[in-house]
């Protein structure tokens, strides 16, 4: 019974995840979510598709206490271990988001928004590893996945002239290195840490509300930046089932050759790129 535990499973890609991997009955699948009753995708998909291999627990990626009582509620469903640990929580603060290091009211409202930025999705994806490491060590499989963006790709910042996006980019960088110390870390122990750019996938069908003009504008702008460097390169968002699916068939065919990687998964066309750069 392959157990996995998805970390921000209220909506987007994780529910998409969890979605897919109860599919089969075999596996015991974990949705973490920060909030069960504010997470009403999931609970529909929970109660509608009567799925008795979906566990939902609660825990703010913020807050290690909830992670470690959640990693605890796991282990006794499981006997005590964990097979795959995919970390999908990210702050993406929509209204802060597309600032550059200057658009700032003032500069505590900056440090403010980069520490929020960076207690979600740097520490957060250490507690969640953290929380876990104990069942993953008693796992079949030993693998963690973050999934993670090419916003935090310093070479890609430079290349493409990108200034927006300050905070959720060096947070995401920060990630880059928290996954490689991981890696070092666990390497003798047989792990698979790898970091896995999504491209883009379309979340707007679980997305707590409509984009506003103007982030439509940003996004506008930045895919601007992305066709003036390749003029070939494919900016349709993939379908979140499709998307998903790809990201999955990667997951599963990772293993220890590959710890320590960035990856993205076939079909997502944009982080291809950028991992192939
Ligand atoms: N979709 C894309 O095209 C794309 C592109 C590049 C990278 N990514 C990356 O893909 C991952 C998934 O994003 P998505 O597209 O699925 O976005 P999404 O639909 O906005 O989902 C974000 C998830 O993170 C959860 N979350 C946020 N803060 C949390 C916290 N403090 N504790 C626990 N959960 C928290 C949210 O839960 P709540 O419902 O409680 O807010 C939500 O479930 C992120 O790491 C993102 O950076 C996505």
């Amino acid at each position: 019974m392959p157990s996995y535990a998805v970390i921000g499973a209220s909506r987007g890609i994780a529910l998409e995840l969890v979605r897919q991997l109860a599919a089969s009955p075999d596996n015991v699948v974990f949705a973490v979510v920060r909030n069960i009753a504010t997470s009403t995708h999931l609970t529909a998909f929970v109660t509608e598709s009567k799925r008795n291999n979906v566990h939902v627990l609660q825990a703010d990626v913020v807050d290690h206490v909830a992670l470690k009582a959640a990693a605890t509620r796991a282990a006794e469903i499981t006997g005590g271990s964990l097979d795959v640990l995919i970390h999908s929580a990210a702050r993406m603060e929509y209204t802060t988001m597309f600032k550059t290091l200057t658009d700032y009211e003032d500069d505590e409202k900056l440090e403010e928004d980069f520490l929020e930025y960076f207690k979600v999705n740097t520490l957060g994806v250490t507690h969640s590893i953290n929380a876990f490491l104990p069942l993953l060590r008693q796992g079949t499989t030993k693998k963690i996945v973050v999934i993670s963006s090419i916003a935090g790709e310093r070479n890609i910042a430079w290349d493409l002239r990108i200034d927006v996006m300050a905070a959720y980019s060096a947070s995401k960088a920060a990630t880059h290195m928290v996954l490689t110390k991981y890696a070092v870390l666990l390497e003798s122990e047989g792990f698979t840490v790898v970091s896995l750019f999504p491209g883009m996938v379309d979340i707007s069908a679980t997305a707590v509300g409509p984009l506003s003009a103007d982030l439509l504008t940003d996004i506008g702008s930045l895919l601007e930046k992305f066709k003036k460097a390749d003029p070939n390169v494919d900016l349709t968002p993939l379908s979140l089932e499709n998307g998903t699916r790809s990201l999955l068939e990667a997951i599963h065919s990772f293993g220890p050759a590959d710890t320590g990687a960035v990856r993205s998964a076939e079909g997502h066309t944009v982080a291809r790129v950028v991992v192939d750069a």
